[in-house]
């Protein structure tokens, strides 16, 4: 899901020990000893999360392989190369379950939350364009459909884009074709959020209400100044609300046609982000086009892009049984992986699932928190049990890196036993004293925010002292 770096890391322990990092600074806080710049908001801490659905289980299937395979890589720090994974950064991180991530806010990367230049300094100084041409984090959902990709449509294929990701925006190595495979096969079973209000051919179904048929009627009306556009001629609603070309709409140049659906959740809109609304986005088609819509016009339109941009159940909730639920999953490509002494991909898995771990035992504060008072003794069995099961995976990649897949089979059957009996139980027990309780989330954060202003402070004073 989404990775802590060594940033959180050293912040959280900081705080539970209630320690003061000195002014020579022992911990990467803030100012360039971190790799990620002071201020940076990764929205980590989230308790509602983006829903993700999958095209092989709506379908009635199960995942395959590849896409189980796609999903860990996709959450692993560790492809996207060095500085990624100090920063704790994943395609996650960004993809939040496969959607965005607006509140992601990196100072120099990002012009306002919900954006990143893909072309700076931060993770790859060769990337960099010497221009703050920071763009929307655009979801995922129904990515097959959406080619050609990036928002001004530079790349035909998902595979090449994905790999370009990797190696040229992020520096990491190059991706092992079967990886890479994975993670396209896991982007192409992102389904859109299924959507009641749009029946066959992308028209409104029987529940929609008059507002939103006037609006439907407006959507596809020929433009007064220009009779060969119409909202639906870029937006065609019978092949996914998108024409997959680039248009200069008046934006700053040519960019891809994005879709409406399930744009309810997709703001900032725009390719940079611009806008935080859809009447903002509909205020610039009627100022570039001279639409000369009436303030009855737009209420319908809005509430057409509403009813087309609407998804069921767009987000749930962050919690212990979801966290298991996705260890679950990515531990299970070592079902096949260990059988068929494939070490890269053990590792892979091993790397993955270690950090999901660890980012779930920092979801349950220590007991030398004195933010969280009680369940003391459920706390400690729960970060205890899961610390067992770090252990154990560690034993598979050291018997996997050998060459012993009989011991990597014997220490993956161990940590499937800890994962089904000992630990959803313990975990059950220390929930209510967890973070993903809004109670002791709320005061724990508070405690490291009023942290990280002293420290900053002091760091601050420090420098100033400085010859
Ligand atoms: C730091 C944030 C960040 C991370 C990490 C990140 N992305 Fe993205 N992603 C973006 C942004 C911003 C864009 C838009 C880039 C553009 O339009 O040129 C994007 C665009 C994409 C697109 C194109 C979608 C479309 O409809 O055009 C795909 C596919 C994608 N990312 C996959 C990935 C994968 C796979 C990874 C990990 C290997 C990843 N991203 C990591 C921010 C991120
Ligand atoms: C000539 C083609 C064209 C027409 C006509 C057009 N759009 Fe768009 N639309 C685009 C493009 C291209 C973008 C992306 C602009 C950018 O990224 O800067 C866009 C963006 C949008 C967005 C923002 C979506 C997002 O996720 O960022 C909305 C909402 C939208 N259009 C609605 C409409 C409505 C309503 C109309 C009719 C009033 C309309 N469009 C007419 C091409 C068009």
């Amino acid at each position: 899901m989404r990775r802590r770096g060594e940033f959180g890391c050293a912040v959280a322990a900081c705080v539970l020990a209630l320690c003061l990092p000195t002014p020579a600074g022992a911990f990467p806080i803030s100012g360039d000893q971190t790799v990620l710049p002071a201020g940076s908001e990764l929205n980590e801490d989230a308790l509602l999360v983006p829903r993700e659905v999958f095209k092989s289980e709506v379908q009635g299937g199960a995942k395959s392989y590849l896409v189980k395979l796609g999903d860990m890589a996709f959450s692993d720090p560790g492809i996207l190369g060095d500085v990624a994974r100090r920063a704790g950064v994943s395609c996650a991180t960004c993809h939040m379950n496969g959607a965005s991530n607006p509140k992601l806010y990196i100072p120099g990367g990002s012009s306002k939350p919900g954006t990143f230049d893909t072309t700076g300094a931060l993770f790859n100084p060769k990337a960099d364009n010497h221009v703050l041409d920071p763009v929307r984090i655009p979801s995922l959902r129904g990515a097959r459909y959406l080619a050609p990709y990036g928002h001004d449509g530079r790349v035909a294929s998902l595979r090449d884009f994905v790999r370009n990701v990797i190696v040229r925006e992020f520096a990491g190595p190059e991706p092992s074709p079967e990886v890479l495979d994975a993670i396209v096969t896991y982007i192409q079973d992102i389904d859109f959020l299924p959507n009641p209000k749009l029946g066959p051919g992308g028209r409104l179904s029987a529940q929609a209400s008059d507002a939103e048929r006037r609006g439907e009627a407006l959507f596809a009306r020929p433009f007064p100044h220009d009779p060969s556009l119409s909202c639906a001629g870029c937006h065609p609603p019978s092949a996914g609300f998108l024409d997959h070309q680039v248009h200069d709409i008046g934006s700053g140049g040519l960019f891809r046609t994005p879709t409406l659906r399930n744009a309810n959740f997709n703001a900032p809109y725009f390719h940079d982000g611009r806008y935080d609304t859809y009447v903002e986005a509909l205020d610039h088609f009627d100022r570039v086009f001279g639409l000369g819509l009436a303030i009855d016009e737009r209420h319908d339109l809005i509430a057409y892009l509403n009813a087309v941009g609407d998804g069921l159940r767009p987000y749930e909730r962050d919690n212990s049984v979801a966290r298991l639920r996705e260890i679950d999953e990515f531990a299970s490509v070592l079902t096949d992986a260990i059988p068929g002494h494939d070490r890269d991909v053990v590792a892979l898995a091993v790397d993955t699932v270690g950090g999901e771990l660890r980012e779930l035992i920092e979801r349950i504060p220590d007991i030398k928190d004195t933010a969280v008072t009680e369940g003391r003794d459920e706390r400690r069995l729960a970060r205890s049990a899961l610390k067992d099961v770090v252990l154990s995976l560690r034993r598979i990649d050291l018997a996997a890196g050998s060459g012993n897949f009989d011991d990597a089979a014997a220490a993956y059957e161990n940590v499937r036993k800890l994962m089904a009996a000992a630990i959803p139980a313990v975990l059950a027990k220390a929930e209510p004293w967890s973070l993903f309780n809004p109670a002791v989330h709320d005061v724990h954060f508070a405690a490291l925010r009023q942290l990280l202003k002293l420290t900053d402070n002091l760091q601050a004073k420090a420098a100033t002292k400085l010859p």
